[in-house]
Parts: structure tokens; sequence; C-alpha cells
């Protein structure tokens, strides 16, 4: 925990200035940048944000922070969101808290992406964590066959009660187990262009930081 808000207070500090539009990510690392933000608004910062899942909004919500309908955006000044993994390129794995989606567009809308991790999300290559896939409910079990013959083993995010779960834009979740992902930049293209995958947790040359935290309290910038 000290390693996640070490690096996510460190993000803060380092972007964020009065008069931004801020991004603010999803996830336990997430969560202290916008705990951060709650304490610099109470003190006085000026900012508006957007929120890539419904829980940071509802968190935000709860600690004043001022946010905006994306209707009103037109560039986000900085984003800060943690991943699941990071190789040496900055290529991520996101996904694990299923805002994948949001978190990408926000991330594509951002002139700054500014990832938080743990020294424990530093790999050499994505693919121990199962990639997240989002998929439209119509037909999923037939773009999960799709997702097989693509050579993973996938396998439908289910709730605690063996449902489906459902993500904030209504639609399902796939783990895949690809493995060792050599060419994840390809993997991407072949997974848009697979019909009934919204987004995956691919997100290849989007982060402009990445700032990890260590057990201590220590973090550091790796620009
Ligand atoms: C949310 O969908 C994810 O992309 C998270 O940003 C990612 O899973 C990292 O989460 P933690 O900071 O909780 O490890």
């Amino acid at each position: 925990m000290e390693a996640k808000k070490a690096a996510a207070e460190l993000a803060v500090e380092r972007s964020v200035q009065d008069g931004m539009i801020v991004g603010l990510g999803t996830g336990s690392t997430a969560y202290w940048a916008i705990q951060k933000l709650g304490e610099l608004v109470r003190q006085g910062l000026r900012i508006q944000t957007v929120a890539t899942s419904v829980a940071s909004e509802e968190l935000a919500r709860s600690l004043g922070i001022p946010q905006l309908v994306t209707a009103d955006i037109t560039e986000i000044d900085v984003t800060i969101d943690g991943a699941d993994e990071v190789d040496p390129q900055w290529n991520l794995m996101k996904g694990g808290g299923g805002a994948l989606l949001r978190e990408k567009i926000v991330a594509c809308a951002s002139r700054k992406l500014v990832i938080v991790v743990d020294e424990g999300k530093l790999v050499q290559q994505l693919g121990a964590f199962p990639l997240p896939v989002e998929i439209v409910k119509f037909g999923w079990e037939l773009t999960l066959r799709k997702l097989r013959a693509m050579g993973c083993e996938p396998a439908l995010r289910l709730a605690a009660d063996g449902q489906p779960v459902v993500t904030d834009n209504g639609n399902y979740l796939l783990h895949c187990r690809f493995g060792a992902i050599a060419q994840p930049a390809e993997l991407q293209a072949a997974l848009q262009g697979t019909p009934g995958v919204v987004e995956s947790g691919l997100f290849i040359g989007l982060a402009r930081e990445v700032i990890v935290g260590y057990t201590g309290g220590k973090a550091v910038s790796l620009v």
C-alpha cells in the first residue's frame, strides 16, 4: 500500500497544476492519486476532472473534486492511472479493475498519461497477467471462440455470485491467457479487428511517464 500511495502522490505533485483538466484513473493505486487531489482541492487547488469509472467518479464526488462531462472537454491535460504490467517500452497491460474502455478513451484524449505502479508491475514482457478484453454481450461465446483461435485461453470474468461481470458500459469481460506477448502492438491490432471486441487492456505507446513506488514509501519517476 505504501508503494502505491507514494507513486500516486508523487505523480500528483509532479503533474497537476491549477487550472488543469485531470483524468482520474481506476484501481487501488489511482485511488491514492484521487485522495491526494481531494486534499489539494480542499486546500484551494482549482481543477476539473473526468473519471475513468463509476467507482472513481463516486470517490471524486465524495471528496468534493469538481467533475466535467465529456461533452465539455476537448483535451485532458494529464491523466494519472495505474497498470497491471509495464514493459521496458512502457507498453501497458491494464483492465484488472475492469475499467479499461473508459481508461483508454480518457488516455487517448490526454496530452500526458502518467502511470503509477508499485515495483511488482514492472515486467520484461507483458502477458503473465491475463489480458482483459471487453466484448459485447451479443454472441459473446462466438467472440470467445475467435479469441481462443488467436492462441489464448479465454475465460469470462465472473462475479462472486457466479454471474458474468458487466462493465460500466454494459459489456462482458474476457480474461485472455496468452502467455508472454512478444508483439503487443500486433496483438492489439488483431483484437481490434475482431467483431465483438470493444477494447483490450493493451495500451501501446500511450504512457508518457511511469512513476514507480517501492516498499518503504520511496517513489521514482522513470522519465
Ligand atoms: C483498472 O481497470 C485497471 O486498469 C487498473 O488501473 C489496474 O488494474 C491497476 O490496478 P491497481 O492499481 O489496483 O493494481
